[in-house]
């Protein structure tokens, strides 16, 4: 219940809360928080897929490796980060930054799914298309009707982490399938 005395309170407070919030604003990491809203795809395809190949993920297959802590690209062997922050492919600092990241991510989920899987399973993404379907947002066996989440609790010898990660990715397949 809101009496007088309670909006008094609240209103001789006022300047301090619009002072803490400026304050809060003033410091807050402003590269930070516009990375979180961009879409690594979205800039793929906007600053990259013009010269090179339509997705991102078959980019990254096909044109970069992982050279000890750094992402390079595999003919120039020249790292990624540095080149895109020179100017090549003119994407913006924080731009860069997601899409280097996102690029990151797809040769290290690769890497794993050829480590574990691909003595059997030849990609990734043919079997999430060929095999897989999202139902009420679970990973499931087309065929088999199988709970994909379970089913890596013991098929293929992942960690916990390791099939958590597995299963984003081939969500991911599936989410990207139009794209
Ligand atoms: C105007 C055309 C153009 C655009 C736009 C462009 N590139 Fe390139 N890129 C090239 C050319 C040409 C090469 C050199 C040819 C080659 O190595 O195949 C190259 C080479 C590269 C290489 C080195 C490949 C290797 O094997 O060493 C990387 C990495 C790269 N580009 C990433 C990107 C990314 C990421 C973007 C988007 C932010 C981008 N490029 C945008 C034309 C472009
Ligand atoms: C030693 C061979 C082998 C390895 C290694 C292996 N698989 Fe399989 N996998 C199979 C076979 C055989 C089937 C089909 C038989 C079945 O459905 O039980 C299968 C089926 C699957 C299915 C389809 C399930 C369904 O219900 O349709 C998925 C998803 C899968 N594997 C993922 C993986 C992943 C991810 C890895 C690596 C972490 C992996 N597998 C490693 C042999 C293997």
């Amino acid at each position: 219940m809101n009496t007088l005395g309670d909006d008094m309170f609240q209103l001789r407070h006022l300047p301090v809360i619009c002072l803490t919030t400026l304050l809060m604003l003033a410091t807050t990491n402003w590269s930070a928080l516009q990375a979180q809203t961009i879409d690594p795809h979205r800039v793929y395809e906007q600053r990259c897929a013009r010269c090179h190949t339509d997705h991102a993920g078959a980019f990254a297959r096909e044109s970069l490796r992982q050279d000890e802590d750094r992402i390079v690209g595999r003919k120039s062997g020249r790292a990624l980060q540095a080149f895109l922050t020179a100017g090549h492919g003119r994407a913006e600092a924080a731009e860069v930054e997601v899409l280097v990241d996102h690029l990151t991510a797809i040769l290290h989920r690769d890497a794993l799914f050829q480590r574990k899987c691909r003595f059997c399973h030849s990609q990734s993404l043919g079997l999430a298309r060929g095999k897989l379907i999202l139902r009420e947002g679970r990973l499931t066996g087309r065929y088999t009707g199988r709970d994909i989440t379970d089913f890596l609790g013991y098929h293929g010898r992942l960690t916990a982490d390791e099939a958590a990660q597995m299963v984003d990715t081939l969500t991911q397949h599936l989410q990207t399938a139009g794209r």
